[in-house]
């Protein structure tokens, strides 16, 4: 079976994220068995209920006539009309809900196939198209640029860029690389970024948007975890808030994080209309939209008081699940780390007598049953790290620390 498949394909492994989830599951019993149960810090999935009013709405929808026909791939009226509303109050940016929204299956799932239709496919080095990534990175967009035959040029991301790389030096050393910057397509971005939590500044919003606006370059922005938040001065932008920027920049945003509605697969991309509608276009052939009771129930909560708080309320536990791992890290004897002001992650150097990320995450997950995600996986400039996610309950993250004692999971000992 395995010629009939493109070359792409099948050297493709399942999704980093996937493949830790069914090795914990095949090593579970052992672990279980010497008192070391799997507790997940790998996955960036809240774990919490949703709002008790996004599940209401969905269950009184469920019996409405007409709820379970085919949606529109662009999404519903009400659905694209929420949408605009919550960018215009929560960024003040305004919208045309009919032609600069439109709705997506999850952003994994926008930003995958918003790659597919910005690269003209070949197996020509030279000839392929460029999109410059943000290293390390949410993986799935280095893979979706590959699966599209383009390749994606990492953008380092590091302590001394204050993770907000300079992109005319970014050029001139991708140039300096021997790459043709007539092949770039787009930049991508993701601030608040995943797996640093880092947030970028206004300055350097508006620095992103000269720099493609003067090379002709498509902007493209995560706005993913926009939503989570430790400190209200530092509230996370919408790139679109930068005058000028919907000349040249698409936005994607997710109701997966902020709700914990990770399972639902509900998102949109915003911006440049004729990006948008373009995008749209390409959507209209591959499905047929979001089924339509899970966006009257998205819809109800995007602009609603509880929606807020909830919001709130959830920024408060990892906040506080923050501080607790940051604290026992330290007894362990980690100092260097970034301390995020948004996300829900932890990015954190291995200890040094470990060869690779790989293995010490391994070794932490066979050991003391603590699943973590090898900095690899998030790009070249993820070696040596490993990512943390902090969406347990707070016991879990002490019992995370206790056992990393137990164990002997000192940094440098
Ligand atoms: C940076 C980033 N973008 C997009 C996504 C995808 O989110 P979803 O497809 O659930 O909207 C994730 C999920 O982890 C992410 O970390």
């Amino acid at each position: 079976m395995r010629e009939f498949f493109n070359n792409y394909v099948q050297s493709l492994e399942t999704y980093i994220m996937f493949r830790i989830k069914e090795t914990v599951a095949q090593i579970t019993p052992e672990l279980t068995a010497k008192n070391r149960a799997p507790i997940s810090l790998s996955m960036g999935a809240p774990t919490s209920m949703p709002p008790k009013k996004v599940i209401e709405v969905l269950k009184q929808t469920l019996d409405e006539k007409g709820a379970h026909l085919y949606s529109t791939p662009k999404g519903e009226k009400f659905f694209r009309e929420a949408i605009a509303k919550r960018m215009q109050d929560r960024f003040n940016v305004t919208l045309n809900p009919d032609k600069e929204i439109f709705s997506l299956i999850g952003s994994k799932e926008g930003i995958a196939n918003f790659i597919r239709a910005l690269i003209n496919p070949t197996t020509v080095k030279s000839e392929q198209d460029i999109i410059l990534v943000p290293d390390p990175g949410y993986a799935s967009y280095k893979e979706m640029i590959k699966a599209s035959g383009g390749f994606a040029y990492s953008v380092a991301l590091t302590p001394e860029n204050n993770f907000m790389p300079d992109m005319e030096e970014t050029l001139e050393q991708f140039v300096k690389d021997g790459y043709n910057p007539r092949k770039i397509k787009a930049l991508l971005i993701n601030y608040p970024n995943n797996p640093i939590g880092a947030t970028a500044t206004k300055e350097y919003m508006e620095s992103v948007v000269k720099f493609c606006k003067k090379h002709h370059i498509l902007l493209v922005s995560d706005a993913a975890y926009t939503d989570m938040y430790f400190k209200s001065e530092l509230k996370p932008m919408s790139v679109l808030e930068i005058e000028g920027a919907k000349d040249i920049a698409v936005e994607f945003f997710s109701f997966s994080k902020p709700y914990a509605m990770t399972g639902w697969r509900l998102g949109w991309i915003c911006g440049n209309e004729e990006a948008v509608q373009i995008f749209g276009k390409l959507k209209s052939t591959i499905d047929s939209g979001i089924f339509k009771a899970l966006q009257k129930a998205a819809a109800e909560i995007i602009n609603s008081q509880e929606g807020e708080e909830y919001i709130k309320e959830a920024n408060l536990k990892f906040k506080k699940n923050q501080e607790l791992l940051v604290e026992g890290l330290r007894e362990l004897g980690w100092k260097n780390f970034y301390v995020p002001d948004a996300t829900f992650y932890l990015w954190l150097p291995i200890p040094p007598r470990y060869n690779s990320s790989v293995e010490f995450s391994d070794d932490l997950m066979k050991v003391s049953g603590i699943v973590v995600v090898p900095g690899d996986a998030f790009g070249e400039y993820g070696k040596g790290y490993f990512r943390v996610s902090i969406v347990c309950p707070e016991e879990q993250i002490k019992e995370v620390i206790q056992r990393m004692k137990t164990d002997g999971f000192y940094f440098d000992k």
